[in-house]
């Protein structure tokens, strides 16, 4: 048997193999909603303008809600043979109400619908992950306020470099994620414009209202050119992109954390719910969940890529490459959320230990930078000669094996005879994170006013979110 939603001019039904490539069900499934609400804005509108009777829009209307009903209680038995999410619900359709059903297609194509179908999907995702990355941010802000003044050490080429604040480091990602958040919101203004009523291509000959339809799916505007309406992916293309920075910025942090726990580290306790133990090794705790976070940055850039290159040769308008989308997009950004709720737990529950965060925060010299600074406001050298006289001391202690603070007065005049006692109260790394006042910088003052701003406007964030 030929198709019955297409097969007006075939003979024969397709091959096996030609079903298995073409058909979409197995993951556009996922579109039921967004589809079966296109589809009552369409008929709603297609009354008003008088291309539909009333009474039959309102059939068509009552059995999509029927159509809805059985997907969401998971009794409707989706078909193969009908290839996708469209075909499944307007066939459904069809079973439940007759005919009429045939007239929900008027003035529309699956082209213009798995179009609207997608960036209603998409939407709905940006805005559950600016939910969940807000989220995040607020667990990272509760942290860096109770850590604001915790010393470690901070890293360049993960070599000691300056003690920083941990929660100064945690406020680092609340920034990364304020950037992803705002990426996320600008594709989401330039997604928002409704593709429907392109139709195949080319704009339709019925008088149809595409403002109306635009309005009631939430759109800001309908789309201005059929062609490109039916044949642009790039709300997928940039929300992937999105997803994919924010991917590396976790996956950055889960780096870091699975450093932090380990014993050499030590910096770091991740709680039991978010590590597994080892079936040989009774010692180990490891952390999964956050090198899982890591690797997952691999396929969720992948997507991007994969979407990227599909969509290159692609000349206007739609082709079936394009169905190649929404897997990727599907799996990218399902993943990302699973991130974003992992490294939310991890933060809750992480527990630094402040102990061995400050003891490395004083190794390596790490106040060496300090120490340079103290010697030209003190005694007015060149920066530049500073650092030599630093890399002197720096030398001698290393020669001692013992830190900074640990030279003595004759030591230090030895290299240069002007230095006074006053000197050691920059050596500590308590005094040093302290002195890091400028704009930006560590100093736990700093810190926990950055925190409180923050907070102020994550709290406004999330008052929105609640209300909208
Ligand atoms: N399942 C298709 C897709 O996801 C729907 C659009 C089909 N359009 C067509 N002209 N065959 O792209």
């Amino acid at each position: 048997m030929s198709n019955k939603m297409w097969g007006g001019r075939f003979e024969s039904a397709p091959d096996a193999i030609m079903e298995e490539i073409n058909a979409s069900i197995g993951f556009d499934y996922k579109l039921a909603a967004q589809d079966i609400a296109g589809s009552k804005a369409h008929v709603a509108m297609l009354a008003q303008q008088g291309i539909v009777a009333q009474e039959d829009a309102a059939a068509i209307a009552k059995g999509l809600d029927e159509v809805a009903g059985e997907i969401e209680s998971g009794t409707f038995t989706f078909s193969r043979a009908l290839e996708d999410i469209h075909m499944n619900v307007e066939s459904r359709l069809a079973a439940l109400i007759g005919p009429t059903a045939g007239r929900l297609h008027t003035a529309r194509s699956r082209n213009d619908q798995v179009a609207v179908d997608f960036r209603l999907w998409v939407r709905d995702t940006i805005d559950a992950l600016d939910r969940q990355l807000l989220g995040l941010q607020q667990a990272l802000v509760d942290k860096a306020q109770a850590y604001a003044g915790a010393v470690m050490p901070g890293f360049t080429h993960l070599q000691s470099a300056q003690p920083v604040t941990f929660g100064h480091h945690l406020l680092a990602y609340v920034e990364m994620l304020g950037r992803d958040r705002s990426r996320l919101r600008d594709a989401r203004a330039r997604l928002n414009e409704c593709p429907l009523g392109a139709a195949a291509l080319a704009g339709t000959s019925f008088p149809i209202d595409r403002h109306m339809t635009a309005k009631a799916l939430g759109f800001d505007r309908p789309t201005a050119n059929s062609l490109d309406s039916v044949s642009d992916r790039d709300f997928a293309l940039e929300t992937l992109s999105a997803a994919a920075i924010c991917a590396v910025h976790l996956s950055r942090f889960a780096e870091e954390i699975v450093l932090w726990a380990t014993p050499q580290f030590g910096f770091a306790r991740l709680s039991d719910k978010f590590t597994t133990g080892s079936s040989i090794m009774p010692q180990k705790r490891n952390p999964d969940a956050a090198e899982l976070v890591r690797g997952k940055a691999g396929r969720i850039i992948g997507a991007l890529n994969g979407l990227l290159i599909v969509m290159k040769g692609l000349p206007l308008t739609y082709s079936k490459d394009m169905q190649e989308d929404k897997e990727g997009a599907f799996d990218s950004l399902q993943n990302l959320s699973l991130c974003v709720a992992a490294m939310t737990g991890m933060v809750k529950d992480i527990a630094p230990d402040l102990k061995r965060m400050k003891a490395a925060a004083g190794s390596g010299y790490a106040t060496a930078t300090d120490l340079a600074d103290w010697l030209v406001r003190e005694l007015n050298l060149p920066f530049r000669e500073a650092h030599h006289v630093t890399g002197r001391l720096v030398g001698a202690a290393s020669a001692r094996k013992v830190g900074l603070e640990k030279l003595t007065l004759e030591e230090m005049q030895a290299v240069e005879p002007r230095i006074t006692p006053a000197v050691y109260a920059v050596l500590g790394v308590d005094n040093s994170v302290k002195s890091r006042v400028s704009y930006g910088g560590t100093a736990p003052a700093n810190v926990r006013a950055q925190a409180r701003a923050w907070a102020k406007k994550l709290a406004k964030d999330a008052a929105r979110v609640a209300g909208a």
